[in-house]
């Protein structure tokens, strides 16, 4: 028999939570199923500094976002203690929970509970374990699928994720997914389209299809062409978009669905990272520049008007000027519709952690600066060529002003217009093009 001196400290089980969710779409998509399995169980979402129960869902793709955490843990204790009330129990999920693990609880004493992008169907039993006064840990990356043990989806706003594809075999040599997430791994067919009718059941327009490289998904040799054809039958479902895809998976069928599936948007999120094929190389990304922008060409011959997205990196170890002028260039080749670019930011475990020939700090600070300042010229060149336009706005939420609304134009740019509620799908002439944003005059407001 446990002495009672001896008992481990418990707590009651908590009753109301909060998901913080960082990174990537992927993490938004685990952070809203992580709250419908919660809900489910009983707790009420709250605020983040009234919730019992604290939910970090932890981005580690680059240093800050890692750190991020850290100084979220120490600010979650602080708050509670100047309210006088008890620390929340904490959770920490996502990427940096699978690339950290037990060592976090170690770094951070508050943090209760460490639960990995694969195990998170087991968040009940670990609560439960947690309040028993337990540091609960579960890393683990299990055959059985997690999306069996997981409820079924509820209350949608009009745009939804839903993952079909998870993990990533590319091994690009900066990057940390492949740790963090595990191998490639296609939800099969069945399961994706009961989960996308569930999330029209639940109030979804549109939904996009996600996945480190969702373009690899592949069941039974369909392939994610065949899956948006299928999706797009659903009625009330009025938009598919998909993300995030990789030049070496564009297949010639996916292609030919930006011409002929209507519900298909004109948007493509197609990372190229660098413009110089010796740092391409040394990314292991397996494709260079002359062929990304022969698909690029390949992609609007069927879609003109398609939005292109995507993703740099500068001050790649070794990365010279001349090579990140390289950069510039593919840039001005492509024409972008938006498009992110970070600072290398070495990451423990990746082979390109070791290369040394680290690009000095000042130096990536002006690459960075002046490829942000290409991107955004492209961004509000691509946005005033809307100017006059007619175009289909999905209404999404409020925007500030009283009768605002916000919405996405099918290029995925923000749209500003006075009426119409949220889930419609209007026609609006675009009458200011901003650096961000547009705004229009909504014509007929169709039926929701
Ligand atoms: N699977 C996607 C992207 C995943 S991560 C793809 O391959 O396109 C999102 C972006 O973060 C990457 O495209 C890359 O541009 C950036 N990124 C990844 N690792 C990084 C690192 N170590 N330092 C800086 N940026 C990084
Ligand atoms: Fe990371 Fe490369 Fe995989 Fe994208 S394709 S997740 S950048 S390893
Ligand atoms: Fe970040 Fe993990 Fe996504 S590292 S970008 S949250 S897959």
């Amino acid at each position: 028999m446990t002495s009672p001196s001896t008992r481990p400290p418990s707590r009651p089980l908590p009753k109301t939570f909060s998901v913080k969710s960082f990174g990537c779409q992927m993490n938004a998509y685990d952070g809203a199923r992580m709250a419908e399995l919660l809900e489910e169980q009983g707790l009420v979402a709250v605020e983040t500094d009234e919730a019992d129960l604290v939910l970090l869902n932890t981005c580690h793709i680059r240093e800050k976002a890692a750190e991020k955490v850290y100084s979220d843990i120490g600010r979650l204790t602080k708050t509670a203690q100047g309210k006088g009330r008890a620390k929340p129990m904490i959770a920490v999920a996502g990427c940096v929970a699978q690339a950290e693990g037990a060592e976090i609880p170690r770094r951070a004493p508050a943090v209760d509970l460490v639960v990995g992008p694969q195990a998170y169907h087991r968040l009940p039993d670990l609560i439960a374990e947690a309040a028993s006064g337990k540091k609960a840990l579960d890393t683990d990356m299990p055959a059985a699928s997690k999306f069996d043990a997981l409820p079924k989806r509820r209350r949608q706003g009009p745009g939804a994720f839903l993952t079909v594809q998870e993990g990533c075999d590319k091994f690009c040599t900066y990057c940390v997914v492949p740790y963090t997430r595990g191998a490639e791994i296609s939800r099969p067919w069945g399961q994706v389209v009961d989960e996308a009718k569930a999330l029209v059941d639940a109030g979804a327009r549109e939904i996009t299809l996600l996945g480190q490289n969702v373009n690899a998904w592949t069941h039974e040799g369909r392939g994610l062409h065949d899956l948006i054809e299928e999706l797009a039958r659903l009625p009330r479902l009025a938009r598919i978009r998909y993300t995030t895809s990789h030049p070496n998976d564009m297949a010639d069928g996916l292609i030919a669905a930006h011409r002929d599936i209507d519900k298909l948007m004109p948007f493509l999120h197609l990372p190229v990272q660098a413009g110089s094929d010796r740092i391409l190389k040394a990314m292991n990304r397996s494709h260079d520049v002359a062929s990304y922008l022969k698909l690029i060409d390949r992609v609007r011959a069927v879609r003109p008007d398609i939005a292109i997205s995507g993703d740099f990196i500068v001050g790649f170890p070794g990365e010279t000027d001349a090579e990140f002028e390289e950069t510039l260039s593919a840039v001005r080749a492509i024409g972008h519709a938006q498009a992110f670019s970070f600072k290398y930011s070495p990451r423990p475990g990746t082979p390109a952690a070791t290369m040394g020939d680290a690009v000095p700090a000042a130096v990536m600070d002006e690459r960075l600066q002046r490829l942000q300042a290409l991107i955004a010229e492209q961004q509000y060149a691509f946005n005033r060529a809307t100017l006059g336009k007619t175009c289909a706005v999905l209404i999404e939420r409020d925007g500030k002003l009283p009768g605002q609304r916000l919405g996405k134009s099918p290029w995925l740019q923000s749209v500003l217009i006075d009426g119409g509620a949220i889930g419609d799908l209007v026609d609006v002439t675009i009458t200011q093009a901003g650096p961000n944003s547009l705004q229009g005059e909504a014509k007929v407001l169709a039926a929701a």
